[in-house]
């Protein structure tokens, strides 16, 4: 080949590439099979090896990798978006009305309104209007950030273009979905195309609102439903009801099957009607949502970490499917549980291809449950069986029973593994847990992959670009194999023959942008670094909690290492009183906890014991947790990863959110009976507003509020000189009288 040719090669391959490029990346019409463009590219790439002062600016080489999701900007959600607690059974549903009536005080003759509006299975979406213009539309996300889908949004004929009568401001959120006529009519037109057909009309919905193309989105047919709203300047309406008929008025889909009903007899009933009425909607529902009617009771409820207190989902019985158990495969999860995945012969349950389902643990596959009681009847699951799938909304597929008329001859009982798989350490159970743990911590790559997956994840230090299959590859490539080693690839792997750049499918590009991303993510809130810790018990709100009260890793690192000895006394004492309780249970006789634990902590510094207590008298902070935390940093290698990695990411000051509130950060004690809110309602509040709340009275209470018939916590406030305020003293203070 003459340098002339391969010039003109390049040239040809760089325009092949780009149109194929394009042509997948609006996913409509793909001009070349994978195979074809694998083969394009390596030749491109063999000529440039050659010919390197020919590769062109516009190299193919340099474009692989740029994931077409890369394509939309992300909008930060003013209000964050957030999902719905569950209700399967008519006992949940009572059981969500009683909490509510609890929550806010009243009692079951007190009249309680909610509405029910059907749970459209679509995409939830925010829509910003200002001054009645529409300004932009995100995704969901992850809740606090969406992805910037507004041009798309714009071509859907359900969302206004101009509100007129609106809010200065307004927020409109409900579903994106498609109709079961459009999308049987959507996947004819794909097939004849011989492009992509979707698996439902969900799925139809999300490919079609995620396109690059505008114009792609406006062929597709996508509507919408109003349900809910973000940020509003004047509130809509009173109730939910009327907030629902304003948004309708305002020219918005408003599912006509919504009604306002008078507590939960009737919320049943609705919900057996729109059950009956399902399959003739003519769109995909997975059951009811129920709502708090009233808006300023639902101002009241307020959040947990995730879900609102004043709304549920009733969902609708699960689908189920038969199929075979093809194998049983073991996965090792991240603090070594050991979990058994079932292989089975692919079949479609509810719409989705299901081929695998969670086994949980070996009782389960033995027909035990956490406590030995037989589930299933007691029949075991073994391979070759004929299985029942189910699936209940997005969760993992499940086993719910087995044929065992189809039993095969042959089929024997499972060996459940006692090594891990992946490094071969031993595989113990503790007692009382039903899970089985590999003991290989660090030296297992199994749970040093997971670990580093879960780092680098969403609710964690959430870095674009480096997903699951990333993280395996660079692991294997022994270039990322702790943490900290994420922060130090681009200056050991970002360029030469060994960088990020020269891997088989990537580019100049996608490590530029991987490393930018990187470099993103060293700046990062506390709770997202003690969360991604991977510690076991630590979620996402165990993680704000902490970050909330210790402020900085320093305070935090602090309080963890003198508590250590606390904990190990803590640990020793559980141990010398279930031993006592067992040899008391066997000499008939009563056993003396309280002695033994005394004697135990007796040896124990008054520093470590206050640091313990003060780990532990965090609100929603047990024992069981502390006690996850302090082994983990105080094993040695454990902790040298974890100073590697802090010394590389900048942590930034806990959000200054509740900063304004006079009692932002104070520690709270409520005791005695309170009588213009619950106790539950008291420190939801108190906790919105930036204060501790905790359940006893020490040194570091700064506030006692005292209702009525407080007793020993006031005593104790009392000497220990803690300031004390009536239930209308603290509604004084925090602005609320
Ligand atoms: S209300 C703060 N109402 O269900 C509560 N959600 O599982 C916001 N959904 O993310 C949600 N129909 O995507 C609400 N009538 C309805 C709904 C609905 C469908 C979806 C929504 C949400 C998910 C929660």
């Amino acid at each position: 080949m003459t340098v002339a040719e391969a010039e003109a090669e390049l040239a040809r391959l760089a325009e092949m590439l780009g149109r194929a490029n394009a042509a997948y990346h609006a996913e409509d019409a793909p001009e070349i099979d994978d195979a074809t463009y694998d083969e394009l590219k390596r030749r491109n790439a063999a000529i440039e090896a050659r010919f390197p002062d020919l590769k062109r600016a516009d190299s193919p080489t340099d474009l692989v990798g740029a994931a077409p999701a890369d394509g939309f900007g992300k909008i930060r959600h003013s209000i964050r978006m957030l999902s719905l607690s569950n209700a399967f059974t008519r006992e949940d549903v009572a059981e969500f009305d009683a909490r509510i009536r609890r929550f806010l005080g009243l009692g079951a003759e007190d009249r309680l309104a909610y509405t029910a509006e059907p749970k459209i299975d679509g995409l939830s979406l925010s829509i910003r209007y200002e001054d009645g213009a529409l300004i932009h539309a995100a995704t969901r996300g992850d809740g606090q950030t969406g992805e910037d889908v507004t041009a798309n949004v714009r071509t859907i004929a359900d969302v206004p273009a101009r509100l007129d009568g609106a809010p200065a401001l307004l927020e409109v959120r409900g579903e994106v979905y498609m109709s079961h006529a459009d999308f049987a009519a959507l996947n004819a037109r794909q097939a004849e195309a011989a492009a992509k057909t979707f698996a439902n009309p969900r799925n139809a919905a999300a490919g079609s609102l995620r396109q690059l193309d505008a114009e792609i989105t406006r062929a597709r047919p996508l509507r919408f439903f109003a349900y809910a709203w973000g940020e509003v300047s004047d509130p809509l309406a009173d109730t939910q009801t009327g907030a629902l008929d304003r948004l309708a008025r305002l020219g918005f889909s408003v599912n006509p099957e919504t009604a306002t009903c008078d507590g939960p007899a009737a919320l049943i009933e609705v919900y057996d009607g729109i059950a009956a009425r399902r399959a003739e909607l003519g769109y995909d529902i997975d059951g009811v949502v129920y709502k708090v009617d009233d808006l300023a009771l639902q101002a009241r409820l307020g959040f947990r970490s995730t879900t609102p207190r004043w709304a549920t989902a009733h969902k609708f019985p699960a689908e189920t499917a038969w199929t075979r158990l093809e194998g049983i495969d073991i996965q090792v999860g991240r603090t070594g549980a050991i979990s058994p995945v079932a292989r089975l012969t692919p079949v479609t349950v509810g719409g989705v291809v299901v081929s695998n389902a969670t086994l949980h643990n070996e009782d389960y596959i033995a027909g035990r449950d956490s406590s030995g009681d037989p589930i299933r009847d007691g029949v075991d699951l073994r391979v070759g069986d004929r299985v029942e799938i189910y699936r209940a909304g997005d969760v993992i597929p499940k086993v719910r029973g087995v044929d065992l008329s189809a039993r095969p001859a042959d089929a024997l009982p499972y060996a459940f593994p006692e090594t891990c798989p992946e490094c071969g350490s031993p595989a113990t159970r503790e007692p009382g847990e039903s899970v089985r743990r590999c003991t290989g911590g660090l030296i297992c790559p199994a749970q040093v992959i997971a670990r580093l997956k879960h780092m680098v994840g969403r609710a964690a230090l959430d870095i674009d670009g480096l997903g699951d299959k990333e993280v395996e590859r660079f692991h294997d490539l022994e270039w990322v194999l702790r943490p900290a080693d994420i922060f130090t690839l681009q200056r050991r792997y970002g360029s030469g023959v060994r960088s990020v750049a020269a891997l088989d499918g990537w580019g100049e590009t996608s490590a530029a942008k991987l490393f930018a991303a990187i470099e993103v993510a060293r700046v990062q809130p506390l709770a997202r670094v003690l969360f991604g810790l991977g510690i076991r018990h630590l979620g996402e709100v165990a993680g704000r909690d902490l970050a909330r009260h210790y402020g900085s890793w320093d305070a935090f690192a602090a309080g963890v290492d003198a508590a250590g000895p606390a904990a190990e006394a803590h640990r020793r004492a559980e141990v010398a009183v279930a031993a006592e309780r067992a040899e008391a249970a066997a000499e008939g006789r009563r056993a003396k906890p309280t002695d033994i634990r005394a004697t135990v902590w007796a040896d124990v510094e008054p520093e470590a014991r206050a640091a313990w207590e003060e780990m532990v008298g965090i609100d929603g902070i047990g024992a069981t947790l502390a006690l996850a935390i302090c082994d983990a940093l105080h094993a040695p290698e454990e902790r040298a990863a974890i100073d590697a990695l802090l010394a590389e990411l900048e942590i930034e000051a806990p959000e200054a959110v509740a900063e304004a509130s006079p009692v932002a950060g104070l520690t709270v004690v409520f005791t005695g009976t309170l009588e213009k809110m619950t106790r539950a309602e008291a420190k939801a509040r108190a906790e919105a507003l930036g204060a501790k709340v905790s359940g006893s009275v020490s040194a570091k209470t700064d506030l006692l509020v005292a209702g009525p018939g407080a007793g020993s916590k006031a005593e104790k406030a009392a000497t220990l000189g803690v300031r004390m305020l009536d239930e209308d003293g603290w509604l004084d203070l925090i602005g609320e009288a």
